[in-house]
């Protein structure tokens, strides 16, 4: 194909999500000659980030979409139209686990993905950019060019991947001042007209281009080496509570090798999000496609390793708790995937509460930004069986064993223990002395974050666990 590509002036992006709304509400802010349009096939989503309250939360980001919108930034349901406008159209909707028939457990599910690129056919005239934003499976570029091929209305497309490597709670920070921006193709016109957006504020040396495969790869790469780095770490913990050693000082003391380095490494209740186990799950997945059994294994060992942290912190609190916590108040302080979002997709909290609860351990929930209906939302899906259905037990555990408090103190009134379960600072600020008053004692205080391990609660009265110490 020869076509020349004039510089984007009008963007689409499909999925108006974590990753959609942020990346576009910051191109808008930094890009004020490029009309942004947002879409998503869910109304109430796209009705708030036209309210005041956006459906995420994201430090930061509300200046910026406050900024744009209403000038060059449009939430909105028109799909077909901004698709027709658009010179370039990022795909940026989500790509859960499959729940079902071939690869249910690992592989990626890509209905959505496809139905997206079917629409972009359906609906263009002329020249279209479509840009991958999505985390995809690699070879995924290839499905969606044969899908945009079949064209009634004789359109051309470059399909660009375009992973996104932000992290939540540090969105708008790890947009503006990104490692690196990843832009995979085929064609260098295409791959040039998305350099030339990001170099309106990323430095050109930051902006890398490789080939679609590769571009894939790196993202699936990078979370699974992110992941296996906590993984690694946890597993490190359990051997420090066995031999009296400190997970946090052995974290130290290795970060200081300049060919490790410091991040990364907080043994933790577990690592959480939309990405780390679903990339793994299909990086596994395409290594047993391609058969290579001895990788998947070496891969899926991060996941297992991550499960069994999350089932040894709750066999802890149990044999702690003089081996029962049937019947007895656990104060749940935090219920999101990490300190500042309010996303909770695979957080610890959720199997941790699960697992409290076959436990009949009665559980009080706190966290500053998750709702009380996400929470119910999670413990129900978290108790769904395969036919979609959840038991009279299981519902009768939510029903009767679950509330909710509006501050982390209240969470633990009379209370045989806390877990702490995410980071937040405002945890390090609770006055600890009211805490143990109001709490049954022995008074335990189980840290699945060492958030609160500086604090001396020992001194204080309570019966301190952290993770790895
Ligand atoms: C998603 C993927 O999960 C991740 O792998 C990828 O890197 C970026 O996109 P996220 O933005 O966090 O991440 O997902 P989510 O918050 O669920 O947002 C996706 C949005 O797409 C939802 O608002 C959903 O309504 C929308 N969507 C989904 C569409 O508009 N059309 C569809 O066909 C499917
Ligand atoms: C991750 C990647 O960092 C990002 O580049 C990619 O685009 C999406 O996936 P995210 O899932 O938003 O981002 O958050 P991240 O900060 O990576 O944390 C993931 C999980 O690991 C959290 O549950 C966090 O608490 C946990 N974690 C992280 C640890 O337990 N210890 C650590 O040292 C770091």
């Amino acid at each position: 194909m020869t076509t020349t590509i004039p510089p984007v002036s009008k963007i689409c992006c499909i999925g108006a999500g974590y990753v959609g709304g942020p990346t576009m509400a910051m191109i808008a802010h930094k890009c004020p000659h490029i009309d942004v349009k947002v879409v998503d096939i869910n109304a109430d989503r796209i009705a708030q980030w036209n309210s005041d309250r956006l459906p995420i939360y994201e430090p930061g980001l509300d200046e910026i979409v406050h900024g744009s919108r209403g000038k060059n930034l449009t939430f909105t349901t028109e799909i077909d139209q901004a698709i027709g406008e658009a010179d370039m159209v990022f795909i940026s909707v989500n790509t859960p686990t499959k729940t079902f028939g071939v690869g249910a457990g690992r592989a990626a599910n890509l209905e959505f993905v496809e139905k997206c690129a079917r629409r972009i056919a359906e609906v263009s005239k002329g020249h279209k950019i479509v840009v991958e934003k999505s985390t995809l499976p690699v070879r995924t570029a290839e499905a969606v060019k044969r899908i945009l091929s079949n064209t009634a209305n004789g359109a051309t497309f470059d399909v660009l991947s375009n992973p996104e490597f932000l992290a939540e709670g540090t969105a708008v920070d790890d947009l503006l001042q990104p490692d690196r921006v990843l832009i995979g193709g085929e064609r260098p016109e295409s791959i040039g007209a998305l350099v030339d957006v990001y170099a309106n504020w990323v430095p050109r040396d930051r902006l890398l281009t490789t080939n679609l495969w590769s571009s894939e790869l790196s993202k699936l790469t990078a979370n699974a080496f992110l992941a296996q780095r906590v993984s690694s770490i946890n597993a490190i913990s359990a051997l420090c509570e066995a031999t009296g050693a400190d997970v946090d000082e052995v974290a130290a003391a290795i970060g200081t090798d300049s060919r490790i380095g410091p991040k990364f490494l907080k043994a933790s209740v577990g690592f959480g999000g939309s990405c780390f186990q679903k990339d793994i799950l299909n990086l596994v997945y395409l290594c047993q496609y391609f058969g290579l059994p001895e990788v998947a294994d070496y891969w899926e060992q991060v996941v297992r390793m991550n499960d069994y942290q999350k089932e040894r912190f709750v066999t802890r609190m149990v044999r702690t708790m003089f081996n029962t916590v049937s019947d007895k108040k656990i104060g749940i302080w935090g219920f999101a995937f990490k300190k500042d979002t309010n996303d909770t997709r695979e957080s610890a909290a959720i199997y941790v509460c699960r697992d409290l609860l076959l436990e009949k351990a009665r559980v009080c929930i706190y966290d500053p930004q998750v709702s009380e209906h996400q929470i119910l939302n999670d413990l129900e899906y978290v108790f769904t069986d395969g036919d979609n259905k959840i038991s009279e037990a299981k519902r009768e555990l939510i029903d009767k064993h679950v509330t909710f408090a509006s501050s982390a103190q209240e969470a633990s009134s009379d209370a045989h223990a806390i877990a702490v379960l995410t980071e937040w600072d405002e945890f390090a600020d609770v006055d600890f002395t009211a805490v143990h008053d109001t709490m049954k004692k022995p008074a335990f205080i189980f840290d699945g974050r060492n958030r609160l391990k500086d604090l001396d609660l020992k001194a204080k009265g309570f019966d301190y666990h952290g993770i790895g110490f």
